[in-house]
């Protein structure tokens, strides 16, 4: 039987190359950087798989130049580089990682806002610099038992911190397009957006980036907070306008943010955030577990095996053009 012609990009277990290798015929870039897109275009030419990564912006125009193209698989749940109504237009499924990284990401969001509040990172470098020099000369946090935590799109991921929150002593209130009966029954209480902005303590967005969520935390909205509010960002770094974040920090209009996403992606050491005191950056760490990875890698090659095979995708996006 001939081989599928397929594309990857990214680097993969030794274990995991070895199956597709079984079935298929690769073109690897694994670099960290950018595959060069007339690089990617001529391999596209007769490729029938592609596995994408988030920096690859999957168009109509690329799909346009990728004919036998028959299945797109991603190690990722958010695909906002994907426009998912070209894929169905080409008749192309799109498979992503879902459930596998929920809990490795509330950890990694719950721990962004606890280390703010606690100033645990603060604390490390602040040792390390030599000036711990008296048991009164430390920074000081604040609590996180007894405050209301607001969670903007609470899905799986939020119920998982949400959960991580409670055991902590924490209220949860939450803002989604609706209510939901999964979020209630944990105890979340629905708030408006405007509702949830006045009231928390603590504010953890995990909304996807579409058009609509674009800049959703402006001037406006951390004008609405409270002074001694935490923000914390764990979901795509242009939810948030990053201008207004830094002013509202500068202006102490809110006390604290945490990001595991920027805009731009990796964010330079010479933006003027960076030189906030305020402030907290991790580097899109939010699934990057040893475990965590490796089960969204061997979920998204099931679905491009899957797909080459014409057969259901395990998670797939556009449903509507699954096999
Ligand atoms: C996701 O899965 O969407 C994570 O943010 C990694 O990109």
């Amino acid at each position: 039987m001939s081989k599928s012609k397929a594309v990857v990009i990214g680097k993969l277990d030794n274990n995991l190359m070895e199956k597709l290798q079984e079935q298929c015929e690769l073109n690897v870039w694994d670099k960290p950087s950018r595959i060069p897109q007339e690089l990617l275009l001529d391999w596209l030419k007769d490729a029938e798989g592609l596995i994408s990564r988030g920096d690859i912006k999957i168009d109509d125009d690329l799909l346009s130049h990728a004919p036998a193209l028959r299945v797109i698989a991603q190690s990722s749940v958010g695909f906002d580089n994907v426009d998912i109504t070209a894929c169905t237009k080409y008749s192309i499924p799109f498979g992503n990682t879902p459930g596998v990284l929920v809990e490795a990401t509330a950890d990694l969001t719950f721990g962004l806002m606890l280390s703010s509040a606690r100033r645990i990172h603060e604390g490390w470098e602040y040792v390390k610099a030599g000036k711990w020099d008296s048991p009164f000369n430390i920074p000081l946090g604040v609590d996180l038992y007894g405050k209301t935590l607001g969670i903007v799109g609470m899905g799986n991921i939020g119920r998982s911190v949400a959960k991580r929150a409670q055991a902590s002593g924490m209220n949860i209130i939450y803002h989604n397009r609706s209510p939901r009966e999964e979020n209630e029954k944990i105890g979340a209480k629905y708030a408006s957006f405007e509702g949830l902005l006045e009231e928390s303590d603590f504010i953890i967005v995990l909304v996807p980036l579409s058009e609509q969520s674009r800049h959703l935390f402006g001037r406006e909205e951390f004008s609405k907070m409270k002074p001694t509010s935490y923000f914390v960002n764990a979901s795509r770094g242009a939810v948030v306008d990053t201008v207004a974040l830094y002013e509202a920090l500068v202006n102490k209009e809110i006390a604290y943010a945490a990001l595991d996403v920027t805009d731009p992606e990796p964010i330079n050491t010479d933006n003027p955030i960076m030189s906030l005191q305020n402030i907290l950056i991790t580097p899109h760490i939010g699934s990057a577990t040893h475990e965590t990875r490796m089960k969204m890698a061997s979920l998204t090659i099931d679905n491009l095996l899957a797909g080459l095979n014409r057969k259901s995708l395990l998670t797939c996006v556009n449903s509507n053009v699954n096999y």
